[in-house]
């Protein structure tokens, strides 16, 4: 086993010194403990209310490699199911989405409700004698909550509530796509699955430094366009501009920003391959405040969602320490015409997914990253994450928005993002990450 048993997890991640130990990215045993201590207690997201707005209607998720079951009850009322009968384990539901009056395992017919109670067990009567108490072995149940229609879910029962959970960064994060206006998702999700580790994956999310040489062919090819005709969209960031939040619990928002009167220009050129109009409207503006309306940054939900600022969100799921299996949905603003409509997830789908120009550039990087993290010397030489560290300032704005730095292109939220794994991996408890989590910092990055 490489990881010494009892080591605390922060002698991993050098934050004065931007270092990562490579190990943390191919070992089975703290793999193990990422399912337990960060998956297990973390809010997951489960899918966009969109997709089950009726009473029956389930959609199958993950908390860590587990499955659960995302369903709206009778009631109306959201409820995550882990996916496994209480009898001998079997999975109840196989289906990836759809409607259901009930959850039937298909092993001996135990039957359970769409709030995950046990109603209907065969042989109840003659072969449980009415002994078997089925109050106590419906399936087992998360904490549920949504925000502006985002289902989060968590196992653990300590857990802080949603709102505390999400705090500002975590918000503001998904307000980036709820001030564009009503959102519904479109029907199914791209999944496919990497051979890296998961956390390379969120990594990459806040990662701009690889853009103009991972993806120099995918903007030659001028890919997203949706009208070819066009002239190329004007480039939307520089390595000079950067804003960044770091948020409690492992939130972060990083990359470019646009300072107001640029975005004016962006806009007036009125170019049908980039439409950022909306961040014109007083209500965005209202939504997000002063300094989040410039940001075209990438936001990370801890552990593994990344709300991309395009209309695509994206979970990067756990599958053992080499794995991660990526699951892209696409969010499409309500009443668009059939073209429009077209045409916006033919923009998701050349952007990101599996047929996405940028995720085929950016799979094989990671793949190739998470195999030199196994060799017995590559190990002994840790990543670095040393860029522009200890050059931000962090800013508090005086209308008591989430601190900020400014500054030019940067590691900040990447490095944030494993002092949080950090903290999360070496809490025993919900108790004890709120003891002992890192403060949000209040001075330098
Ligand atoms: S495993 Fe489900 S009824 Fe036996
Ligand atoms: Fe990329």
């Amino acid at each position: 086993m490489l990881y010494e048993n009892g080591k605390p997890f922060h002698d991993y991640v050098d934050a004065d010194k931007g270092l990562v130990d490579r190990v943390i990215f191919s070992d089975q045993a703290i793999y193990e403990l990422e399912l337990e201590r960060i998956f297990a207690r973390a809010w997951n997201f489960m899918c966009h209310e969109s997709q089950i707005p009726k009473a029956g209607d389930f959609f199958l998720s993950f908390i860590g490699e587990e499955s659960v079951i995302a369903t709206r009850d009778k009631k109306g009322e959201l409820q995550v199911l882990l996916n496994s009968c209480r009898h001998r384990g079997n999975a109840v539901c196989r289906a990836e989405e759809g409607n259901a009056r009930s959850f039937l395992c298909t092993y001996h017919g135990w039957t359970y409700g769409l709030d995950g109670q046990l109603i209907g067990v065969p042989g109840y009567k003659d072969f449980y004698h009415e002994q078997l108490d089925k109050s106590q072995w419906g399936l087992v149940k998360a904490k549920v909550a949504s925000y502006k229609g985002f289902v989060f879910a968590t196992m653990d029962p300590e857990a802080v509530d949603l709102d505390e959970y999400l705090g500002p960064v975590g918000r503001m994060s998904i307000d980036l796509l709820a001030a564009q206006g009503p959102l519904k998702m479109v029907a199914g999700v791209q999944k496919n699955i990497i051979g890296c580790n998961w956390k390379l994956a969120v990594d990459n999310l806040f990662d701009y430094y690889h853009v103009g040489i991972s993806h120099a062919s995918a903007f030659m090819s001028n890919f997203r366009a949706r009208d070819p005709e066009a002239p190329p969209a004007p480039p939307r960031f520089s390595f000079g501009k950067h804003r960044v939040w770091l948020g409690d619990y492992g939130h972060a928002i990083g990359g470019p920003r646009i300072p107001t009167d640029e975005m004016a220009n962006i806009i007036a050129h009125d170019n049908p391959n980039l439409d950022e109009t909306w961040r014109h409207r007083d209500d965005a503006r209202a939504i997000l405040g002063d300094q989040a309306i410039e940001s075209v940054g990438h936001p990370n939900i801890f552990p593994n969602l990344w709300v991309t600022e395009a209309n695509q969100i994206s979970l990067r799921l756990p599958k053992g320490p080499t794995g991660c299996e990526i699951w892209w949905f696409t969010l499409v603003p309500e009443g668009l015409d059939e073209k429009q409509h077209e045409e916006a997830i033919r923009g998701a789908n050349h952007q990101f997914g599996p047929s996405g120009f940028l995720e085929q550039d950016d799979g094989e990087n990671w793949d190739q990253s998470t195999r030199q993290t196994m060799g017995v010397v590559a190990r002994r030489y840790p990543l670095n994450f040393s860029m522009n560290l200890k050059h931000g300032e962090v800013i508090t704005p005086a209308d008591g928005g989430a601190p900020y730095v400014d500054t030019a292109i940067n590691e900040h939220a990447q490095l944030w993002t494993y002092r949080a794994w950090a903290d999360w991996m070496d809490a025993e408890s919900w108790a004890a990450l709120k003891a002992s989590r890192t403060p949000v910092p209040s001075d330098r990055l």
